[in-house]
């Protein structure tokens, strides 16, 4: 193998971005098993190192603290390649954070729907900043305060409101092909 084709074998990361249930995980799980590449799921990975879930993360040692932990990971990530990362929700709110990971990664926004988005997660409670009593207003406010910061942090914006996770997929896997062989 010549040293372009070595070069191109190290692919950019595919990170991906969007809401609290727009799917990033399931869709992050399923890339990284048909591209055989390594899977970073943030959240998960802060909860493996703190031994602690987000839950108890923020209760017990405070938003801020978890956004560190973001941080840091992002930083690392940033001179990484050929994975699959599922990112927080919340982690387009630092510019430092969307620098770190364009830097390694092109990055994919799951657009969703407050409606959809609270069908998702309508029996979960494993997000501390959704366990309030009125689920669906806050996350109607939350998305309005956020998609900015969504839209600006994109290389490519896919709609899954009304979209099967497979299709999802099948359109991110042709995206980066089509960009590994430019
Ligand atoms: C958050 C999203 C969550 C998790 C934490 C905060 C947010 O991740 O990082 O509960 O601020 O949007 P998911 O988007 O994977 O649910």
């Amino acid at each position: 193998m010549n040293d372009l084709r070595t070069a191109k074998k190290k692919n950019k990361n595919i990170v991906l971005i969007g809401f609290m249930g727009s799917g990033k995980t399931s869709v992050g799980k399923r890339l990284s098993m048909i591209l055989k590449r390594e899977f970073i799921d943030m959240d998960d990975y802060i909860e493996k190192r703190e031994q602690m879930t987000v839950n108890e993360i923020f209760a017990q040692k405070g938003e801020p603290y978890f956004r560190e932990q973001e941080r840091e990971l992002c930083k690392r990530l940033a001179n990484s390649y050929n994975k699959v990362v599922a990112t927080g929700g919340g982690v387009v709110k630092s510019a430092e954070n969307i620098a770190a990971l364009k830097n390694s990664g092109i990055i994919f926004y799951l657009c969703s729907t407050p409606e959809k988005i609270a069908e998702n997660l309508k029996n979960d409670s494993s997000r501390p900043l959704l366990n309030v009593p009125d689920k669906a207003d806050k996350i109607r406010q939350m998305m309005k305060e956020r998609e900015p910061f969504y839209k600006n942090a994109y290389d490519v914006e896919i709609d899954v409101s009304n979209s099967e996770i497979d299709k999802t997929v099948e359109y991110i896997i042709n995206y980066t092909e089509r960009e590994a062989e430019k």
